[in-house]
């Protein structure tokens, strides 16, 4: 689990990019007046998507605008686990940690993030890469698996994931995906073993029902 303490080293001020600013004018726009509050998730991710975590700046600029007290955002802020307290690396690594991935090997990719990048938190010299343990994260089929920024890379060994956490690190560009060549997506590997008949997909198997089920019984 994610230490939920905000970073000690926080900066002074929060100022949204033009573009965020003017975002977050639209968004206010959405909701009756006295309503405001309601945007706080997408104002901190919003925050987040800027900065790559939120700082203590941050949420007190979101409780102004939203009109809120300050401690209901840092509320929101430190309960979702999905909102970096902490600054973290231009890639951050999310490895799942939980059984169906634990079972195909997500114990090695850990080992590979604590030698290539170093303890959970650490930025590693360049500033790219910082990894964190997470739980299930919803792509089990292409254990083992890891989220880098918004994007999925499944399917891993620990050497194809030290390849790929080198190269980020060298600041070259990844493509995510399936990591398995025999594989497309969550297809099986080799040949299908089910749903293999072309038939069920004209539906000549599906007889109608030549007699309601007795519902007289009642
Ligand atoms: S257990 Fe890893 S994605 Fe579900």
């Amino acid at each position: 689990m994610a230490e939920r303490t905000p970073s000690r080293q926080q900066p002074d001020s929060f100022e949204w990019s033009p573009e965020n600013k003017s975002w977050c004018e639209e968004q206010i726009k959405k909701f009756p007046e006295g309503r405001q509050a309601s945007a706080v998730i997408p104002f901190l991710w919003r925050a987040q998507k800027q900065e790559g975590w939120v700082s203590i700046a941050a949420m007190e600029t979101i409780a102004k605008q939203l009109d809120m007290p300050y401690i209901r955002v840092y509320e929101v802020a430190t309960f979702y686990t999905m909102f970096n307290l902490k600054p973290v690396g231009k890639y951050y690594v999310q490895l799942c940690g939980t059984t169906p991935c634990m079972l195909r090997g997500a114990e090695d990719l850990v080992e590979v993030c604590k030698d290539v990048i170093g303890p959970q938190n650490t930025i590693t010299p360049s500033g790219n890469l910082s990894w964190i343990e997470v739980e299930c994260l919803g792509a089990c089929c292409n254990a083992p698996m890891v989220q880098i920024n918004d994007y999925y890379y499944q399917d891993l060994t620990p050497e194809i994931f030290r390849d790929i956490l080198m190269k980020l690190d060298r600041g070259e560009y990844v493509e995510p995906g399936v990591f398995n060549d025999g594989r497309h997506t969550s297809d099986p590997e080799g040949e299908n073993t089910t749903l293999t008949s072309d038939e069920i997909y004209k539906g000549e198997q599906a007889k109608p029902l030549t007699k309601l089920p007795n519902t007289d019984a009642a």
